[in-house]
């Protein structure tokens, strides 16, 4: 595996594979990787000939009051994983690179990027559409892959790349789980111990929601405030329990087909986000 700090060095390099007529499979990541990245390594290897990924923390998807200064990093053991997972190269550019004195123009998807998350990270959207903008044109793949864990995310991406003509396939991959239902993430690092018997909860609030939809139960107000209960019991404050159309993100008052069941809470000074894809029986 290539490890790359330069943006034209990568853009050189992938040159080369694409006159050979290669697939690149590309995930863009900010580091610390765990299993949740590592399976969309993994995917994309089995999708591609090439996979790229790229690790990039990027201020510009942070607000001022949030973790960019402090954000896990490990270049070392993610080189290692990624390697074994079926990265053959690793782009690591620094923010300099990528956001040179003088630069001015963002990416931003209107009216997705402002609700859910959007709503409490304004500008958080924008920042992540103009980076994965950005590092489209540098990789230039074939398909990109991202995991279901920021639902709104990949919405958004996708959303962009069918606005934009960008001609990327987005891929979104399930959730990657800890045997206790904690969705993987590099926030959980900050998560001390009483306040990971809180993270459960997460996972137990969105299990009780698909439940209650699944035996019937078409009342969203009902369904959210049976995960508030759950919630409140601890020291979990809700940012939103949102429960809405996978296709459009608009809200649903009642239940009568495939919902999107998500939520973002705050644990201390951590902010951890969920969901869950539930299949309504007709
Ligand atoms: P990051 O948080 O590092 O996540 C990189 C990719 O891994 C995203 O597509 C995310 O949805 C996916 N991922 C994270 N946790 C996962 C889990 N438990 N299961 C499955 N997939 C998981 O998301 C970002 O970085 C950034 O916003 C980025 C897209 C790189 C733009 O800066």
């Amino acid at each position: 595996m290539k490890l790359v700090k330069k943006i034209s060095k990568v853009t050189a390099l992938l040159r080369g594979y694409r006159k050979k007529r290669k697939s690149i499979g590309f995930v863009p990541t900010m580091g610390d990787f765990h299993e949740g990245h590592l399976s969309l390594l993994r995917k994309a290897k089995k999708d591609n000939d090439i996979v790229v990924a790229s690790i990039f923390v990027n201020p510009a998807q942070f607000g001022p009051n949030e973790d960019y200064k402090k954000y896990p990093m490990d270049i070392k053991g993610d080189t290692q994983k990624a390697s074994k997972a079926g990265c053959d190269i690793l782009f690591c550019p620094d923010a300099g690179s990528m956001y040179p004195q003088g630069f001015n123009t963002y990416v931003e998807v209107e009216e997705a990027s402002d609700i859910m998350c959007g709503k409490s990270r304004p500008g958080h959207f924008r920042g992540v559409a103009t980076i994965c903008t950005k590092l489209f044109n540098i990789i230039t793949p074939t398909a990109a892959y991202f995991g279901q864990k920021d639902y709104q995310q990949a919405f958004i991406i996708k959303k962009m790349v069918k606005d934009l003509n960008i001609d990327i396939n987005i891929k979104v991959l399930p959730i990657v789980r800890e045997r206790s239902g904690i969705a993987l993430s590099s926030r959980n690092r900050y998560l001390t111990d009483p306040e990971i018997e809180d993270a459960k909860l997460l996972y137990k609030a969105l299990k009780k929601a698909r439940g209650l939809i699944t035996h019937g139960e078409d009342s969203v107000s009902e369904v959210r405030s049976a995960m508030k209960s759950i919630l409140n019991k601890s020291d979990v404050a809700i940012d939103y329990i949102d429960i809405v159309c996978p296709d459009t993100l608009s809200k649903e008052r009642v239940v009568n087909s495939r919902v999107l069941v998500a939520l973002a809470v705050r644990i201390g000074t951590t902010r951890l986000i969920d969901n869950i894809l539930v299949n309504v029986k007709n």
